[in-house]
């Protein structure tokens, strides 16, 4: 737990600076999906900044965890904010940020991504269930923010989303916010290295807890679906969303 949210911003880019290092020593290449949401504004903020010398951004290579179906300008884009906190500001090359192209036709512009993913992962493959689905990708780190309602990326509550276990990215259209969404699914989420979850501010705090409490029984919210096969899941959270978590 951390005392602020800045506090949670500055140990969130520490360890993707940590997590980027081990990557591109060992692999050559970090490959990271980051969040969308508020929360990572101000971890991006740092990693262009305090942290920018700190990343061999040549070697990294962005994707998201998911995105709105709006055009990559519009002010709900997750790619707008990390490319105006983060991507606009350090020396990343144009072909490694492998955006999701969300203002196409939803399932157009999943099945590109997903794609894209195939390509860069070197898993190039046109099989489907009848021929075993290709094992997931593994990203060195997936970022993602927790709603209010215990989702996680774009896989809300009591959505078939949360049972796609063959496709590693699905558009499906969330009627709770009456709009389209495109995300990774829990096949390629539970398969990273590691998942770390930003949580700041107390309107989290009751999810936080139910999510946390419930982590010995069946899953009830998406965020207690993340559960990594072989993998970390760090959880850093921030004084006011820990505030209902017994001490
Ligand atoms: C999105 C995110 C979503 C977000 C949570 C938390 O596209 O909105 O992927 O999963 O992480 O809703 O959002 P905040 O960080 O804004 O609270």
């Amino acid at each position: 737990m951390l005392p602020d949210a800045a506090r949670l911003a500055q140990a969130a880019a520490e360890r993707f600076a940590v997590l980027g290092g081990e990557a591109i020593r060992g692999r050559g290449r970090f490959a990271v999906a980051l969040a969308g949401g508020s929360t990572p504004r101000g971890m991006y903020q740092r990693l262009s900044s305090t942290f920018a010398e700190r990343v061999d951004w040549p070697r990294a290579h962005v994707f998201w965890s998911d995105e709105r179906c709006v055009p990559p300008d519009d002010p709900d884009s997750n790619y707008r904010m990390a490319r105006e906190a983060l991507l606009d500001r350090v020396p990343i090359p144009a072909g490694n940020v492998h955006r999701i192209r969300a203002e196409a036709v939803p399932e157009e512009a999943a099945a590109e991504y997903e794609s894209c993913l195939r390509k860069f992962f070197g898993q190039h493959s046109t099989a489907g269930p009848a021929a075993g689905a290709p094992r997931p990708p593994r990203f060195d780190l997936i970022l993602l923010g927790m709603g209010e309602d215990g989702h996680a990326a774009s896989l809300f509550p009591g959505t078939a989303a949360l049972s796609e276990r063959n496709r590693w990215v699905i558009a499906h259209y969330v009627e709770k916010l009456a709009a389209w969404r495109i995300t990774l699914t829990l096949a390629v989420i539970n398969a990273a290295a590691e998942v770390m979850f930003l949580v700041s501010g107390a309107r989290k705090a009751e999810t936080l807890r139910r999510v946390l409490a419930g982590f010995d029984k069946p899953p009830a919210l998406p965020a207690q679906m993340v559960r990594l096969a072989d993998g970390r899941l760090l959880w850093l959270v921030d004084a006011e969303a820990a505030s209902l978590l017994p001490r």
